[in-house]
């Protein structure tokens, strides 16, 4: 089967440095694993300070957007040789665009972003419909989706499941309530999700049965949607 995975900067690069413990923990993961790969890696704090200080020069966002594509592309290629150092089948490059990545024959491929304006929850979408891939699994620092900030909110309410319409209305909500903050995954993925069906699991990064249970379409203490 062919499963995607979104791999949030946070995860590679938490805090301005890679965090190597976690790229041999998911590449075991993945070596594994019968299944084949598409990997979408996001460009974390390194992207957001490289936007902002571009943002601060005078930048446009077009080219601000551009400066955060090399950080998530910095991260695909560590991660790419995280892969290839721990024996996993993987091609080596980063590929720049869904028709060249999904024609490898590979067992994994990984990209960064692709183009301004959009973010990398979106590149995994896309990636997941150019291949075929039917499973989606967002890895991050946050946990599961809540129907509210769970930082703020010590009530906010854990969804272990729910359906595309529930995630769409929820990531609508939160895009006009916090104009600049994000929701979990944006709202132009989580409308690509539903109009390909595409299972997405919402788990975090460190919890490594989860990750092996959502890759199997099982529960586990994160959120899917179908
Ligand atoms: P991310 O997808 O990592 O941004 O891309 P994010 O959602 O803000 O990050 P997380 O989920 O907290 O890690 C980083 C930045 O790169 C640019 C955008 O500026 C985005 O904010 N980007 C990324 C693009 O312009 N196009 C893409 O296809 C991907």
């Amino acid at each position: 089967m062919k499963i995607v995975l979104s791999v949030g900067g946070s995860m590679i690069n938490p805090d301005g440095k890679p965090d190597v413990t976690f790229l041999r923990e998911i590449t075991k993961i993945i070596k594994e694993s019968k299944h084949e790969f598409g990997i979408l890696c996001g460009g974390g704090i390194v992207a957001r300070a490289y936007a902002n200080a571009a943002r601060e020069l005078g930048a446009s966002e077009y080219d601000s957007d551009n400066i955060a594509i090399i950080s998530t592309k910095q991260n695909a290629a560590i991660l790419v040789a995280a892969l290839l150092n721990g024996g996993v089948e993987v091609e080596n490059k980063v590929f720049d665009n869904f028709d060249d990545a999904k024609r490898t024959g590979k067992k994994v491929v990984v990209m960064g972003g692709t183009i301004p304006g959009i973010t990398t929850d979106t590149d995994a979408v896309l990636l997941a419909e150019s291949m075929g891939a039917k499973r989606l699994l967002n890895l991050s620092n946050v946990d599961a989706i809540y129907d509210s900030d769970p930082r703020k909110n010590p009530k906010a309410k854990r969804f272990s499941k729910m359906t595309y319409e529930e995630l769409i209305s929820l990531a609508t909500a939160s895009d006009k309530r916090m104009a600049g903050t994000n929701f979990v995954f944006d709202l132009l993925a989580c409308k690509l999700i539903a109009r390909s069906k595409i299972e997405t699991h919402f788990v975090a990064g460190k919890d490594l049965n989860g990750i092996k249970a959502a890759i199997e379409g099982k529960t586990h203490e994160g959120t899917v949607v179908k």
